[in-house]
């Protein structure tokens, strides 16, 4: 990756204006804004949700029981963690991790779009009906739309089921897995054998 792209500083730049932000109710609850993680020269964009309890208090992406999974996947992918951006639609916690609402999801957009500005990834990989449907309004639920791939400002979208949903529905982690293995394909790659 190349140093001094000054992408770093631009994402530290934005993450400090999130923390100040006040476009919508949640600032007054939220513990620490979480305005997501990761090599800032990355190719793979993930995108979840919102911040829950956990990361809430650490002010860091995916760090709970979901993360651990979505952390699994990434692993199953190739990847560390740390190679790879996780951010999520919403930056502040939703009181009792209620499902975010629309003038939430429209007042926080502007962040993840800056981010994606900044990070250029060449493919986005969407968690659940939030973040699908925070870029593609039109679409139907998760369950109609994951692995239908989309561009959203000319980048593909491979959307797939959210890690919390593939923790309650075993069944959906086969689907969710040809959904990786899409978001592997755009960058030409296919999954490492296991074990190695
Ligand atoms: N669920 C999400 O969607 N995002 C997080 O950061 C954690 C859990």
């Amino acid at each position: 990756p190349p140093a001094g792209d000054g992408k770093p500083e631009r994402l530290a730049d934005l993450a400090g204006r999130i923390a100040a932000c006040t476009r919508c109710g949640l600032c007054a609850g939220r513990r620490n804004p979480v305005p997501g993680e990761g090599d800032p020269d990355t190719r793979i964009l993930f995108i979840g949700e919102a911040p829950g309890a956990d990361e809430d208090q650490q002010g860091r992406p995916f760090v709970g029981a979901a993360g651990q999974l979505l952390e699994r996947m990434i692993l199953a992918m190739g990847f560390r963690r740390e190679q790879v951006f996780i951010a999520n639609v919403l930056k502040c916690r939703p009181p009792g991790n209620r499902t975010p609402e629309p003038g939430e999801v429209a007042a926080c957009l502007p962040w993840l779009e800056h981010q994606v500005a900044v990070i250029a990834p060449a493919v986005i990989c969407t968690l659940g009906n939030t973040p699908l449907k925070a870029l593609r309004p039109e679409a139907a639920g998760i369950t109609r739309e994951r692995g239908r791939r989309f561009l959203w400002r000319d980048i593909p979208v491979i959307p797939t089921f959210h890690p919390s949903y593939l923790l309650r529905n075993e069944a959906a982690k086969k689907p969710c897995w040809e959904d990786l293995k899409l978001v592997l394909a755009e960058l030409g790659l296919t999954p490492p054998r296991r074990g190695s």
